[in-house]
């Protein structure tokens, strides 16, 4: 009787014991899931808004107080003023901003979401979705006038033909890969960033991005010239583009001849300022060169840019203000697009090495800062965006403190990522 009163105990105990382990791991992800429901929600919503209209959103349109502008950035009203490039629009104010065309450097990304969407719960109809507003994009395939044909083509068609191959897709890829080759200059090593501006030759931290359509299109091809022009602009930037402390320049100049014209910025607080995104451009960018080349040199810069990250942000939520040298007051903007795109490479560089868990956790941490009320919008609000909280170009008036398509694109793709890694489906959520 005894023996049988202790079997059953053991019995009671395992079983509360899985029942309750369980429930934890449901529990455990609950942010995740809701992060995911709400993500797929949002991006429906905005498509049955758009309807059949050749629109691609892009973020919410913004104004700004001057005062602040120029507080934010130090620099004289007098002087600042008319440097400005973006004026608000006052009937826009607060209204769903599109890409202004099919060659916006942002329009990749709102398909790119829906394939990751897709991606992460399986659903049908946001893959029509996406193979519907990929299809826009299509005669980008033709367009040289910029780096960012790799952000537009490999954010659609690159992950509509790594979710849904066909031959279409992959033609596009490879024409715009070559595309992007033809923007490469033998003896200054880079690919050049920009056609407009008073530089000579400007490459932009951002042009980092780009290098992952050579690498996959150099797999889809089997032929090594499109990596070895990546890499080669890799090793360019990673002379000319960073300080003693790891952080970057936002553009630098090139002559003819490979030396340097000079070092500034476009988007950052001044020219010798860490802009949030830039740094975050920069670790993703070294990771996928050290996942590509298992070069050690790209991997100690992705992991110097990531320790960089981790002690210059301050913030409790450590979601980063939008230049890392920016008045640390509570009005300052921050900038929750740096933050998916850092978490998405932190993600994929605790993958890469041994001592990964440091990366993971600072990752994980973002995401549930991210999925947290105070910057993953509700259903229904938000003009159908995910994220609030992004800043796209403060010193140029732009997109200050708004929804932003990229910082939806790269939150998407670090959930994609963390639940790989994690082992889990959407199901198990
Ligand atoms: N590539 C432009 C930006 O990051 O705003």
């Amino acid at each position: 009787m005894k023996k049988f009163l202790l079997f059953c105990c053991a019995i009671v105990t395992m079983y509360s014991f899985s029942g309750c382990a369980s429930n934890q791991s449901k529990g455990e992800y609950t942010w995740l899931k809701q992060a995911i429901d709400v993500s797929a929600a949002q991006l429906k919503e905005t498509v049955a808004d758009v309807g059949d209209s050749v629109l691609l959103p892009r973020a919410i349109w913004t104004g700004y107080d001057m005062d602040f502008l120029c507080n934010q950035l130090q620099r004289d009203p007098a002087t600042f003023k008319d440097s400005l490039r973006v004026k608000p629009i006052k009937d826009a104010l607060g209204t769903r901003r599109y890409c202004s065309s099919i060659y916006d450097w942002t329009s990749g990304f709102f398909p790119g979401n829906l394939w990751y969407a897709y991606q992460l719960t399986g659903d049908e109809d946001l893959k029509k979705d996406a193979v519907k507003f990929t299809n826009y994009l299509y005669p980008v395939k033709d367009y040289k006038g910029t780096h960012d044909i790799g952000f537009m083509m490999n954010c659609s068609y690159g992950n509509a033909n790594r979710l849904l191959p066909a031959d279409s897709a992959r033609l596009a890829l490879v024409q715009t890969a070559d595309n992007l080759c033809g923007r490469f200059n033998d003896s200054i090593g880079c690919i050049r960033s920009w056609d407009f501006g008073k530089w000579n030759f400007p490459v932009i931290i951002d042009n980092m991005m780009n290098l992952d359509l050579l690498f996959y299109v150099s797999h889809l091809t089997n032929d090594p010239k499109y990596k070895e022009i990546a890499l080669k602009h890799a090793e360019t930037t990673l002379k000319n583009h960073f300080r003693p402390d790891h952080s970057s320049y936002h553009v630098v100049s090139y002559n003819n001849d490979g030396t340097v014209e000079l070092k500034c910025t476009h988007q950052g607080k001044n020219d010798e300022s860490a802009w949030a995104r830039g740094q975050a451009w920069g670790v993703y960018g070294y990771t996928s060169c050290y996942r590509e080349s298992k070069d050690s040199v790209f991997l100690q810069q992705a992991k110097d840019i990531a320790e960089l990250i981790m002690i210059r942000v301050k913030t409790d939520d450590a979601i980063p203000l939008w230049d890392f040298d920016a008045p640390e007051t509570p009005q300052t903007p921050r900038d929750a697009s740096a933050a998916s795109i850092t978490a998405s490479a932190l993600i994929e560089l605790s993958t890469l090495v041994e001592d990964g868990q440091v990366y993971f956790d600072y990752a994980e941490k973002l995401l549930k800062s991210l999925s947290s009320d105070a910057y993953l919008a509700k259903v229904g609000t938000n003009q159908g965006f995910i994220l609030m909280h992004s800043t796209g170009s403060l010193p140029n008036g732009s997109e200050i403190d708004t929804p932003i398509n990229y910082a939806d694109y790269y939150y998407l793709e670090a959930l994609a990522r963390y639940m790989q890694v994690k082992g889990l489906d959407y199901k198990s959520l």
